[in-house]
């Protein structure tokens, strides 16, 4: 299994990176700043470049193949864009390079149909200091349904920094979830041991811990 990993610097991505290795993945991770990468590992090759740089985006997609792509990254609470723009060079080079991974994107719960899914309170902020962000999930998620691309959306509530806990969390496409959080080690977790699952191509799943 090799993935390609935009946002590998950021607290899900350093997760994803380090659970994926110690499965016995490999790993290519593009980021800004190579020495932020902390681990070294036989299984993973560091590419510096900026995701909001097409011909970047690009050269790391042509460096596969790969079972599957991530984006996993992060950005401002004002005008947020760093998504979609990512997400939409992603698809680009996916095409150009007749790229057959699953694309995955790290959204969030609201963000969608995923609205029914989730808390007043977390309603209330998506409507008003997360609008931003969630505008951009919103024009990302948009993007990766209409690309034609085999992909999954994994949009979780709050995000902590607690361990894994050892499979105490929930992924569903409807419903209400339990909780309003969930560490960033099981959404790592569940996207490391579901990168290539029949069942969840074209799929959007919500999560929180149990
Ligand atoms: N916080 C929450 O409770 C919550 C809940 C649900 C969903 N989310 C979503 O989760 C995502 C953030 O996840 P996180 O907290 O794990 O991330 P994070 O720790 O904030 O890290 C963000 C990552 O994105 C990278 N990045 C930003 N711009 C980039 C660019 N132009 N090129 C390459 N890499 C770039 C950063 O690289 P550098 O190291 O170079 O800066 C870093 O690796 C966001 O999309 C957010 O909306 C968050």
């Amino acid at each position: 299994m090799h993935s390609l990993v935009i946002g590998a610097t950021g607290r899900t991505g350093q997760e994803f990176v380090k659970q994926a290795l110690a499965a016995g993945q490999r790993v290519t991770a593009l980021v800004r700043s190579p020495e932020k990468v902390t681990i070294t590992d036989a299984g993973l090759t560091v590419l510096q470049g900026n995701g909001r740089n097409a011909a970047t985006v690009n050269q790391a997609v042509a460096a596969g193949p790969y079972d599957a792509i991530l984006i996993l990254v992060g950005g401002g609470l004002v005008r947020s864009t760093v998504n979609q723009v990512i997400t939409q060079h992603v698809i680009a080079a996916m095409k150009k390079n007749k790229s057959t991974a699953r694309l995955w994107i790290l959204s969030a719960a609201g963000t969608g149909n995923s609205v029914d899914q989730v808390s007043f309170f977390a309603k209330a902020l998506k409507a008003t200091v997360l609008r931003a962000p969630f505008g951009d999930h919103e024009r990302q998620e948009t993007d990766v349904r209409s690309s034609g691309l085999p992909y999954t959306i994994v949009r979780p509530v709050g995000l902590t920094e607690d361990p894994v806990s050892g499979g105490k969390y929930i992924a569903k496409e409807e419903g209400k979830v339990p909780k309003n959080t969930i560490p960033r080690a099981d959404v790592a977790h569940y996207m490391v041991h579901h990168l290539t699952d029949p069942g969840l191509e074209a799929k959007a799943v919500t999560m929180s811990s149990t």
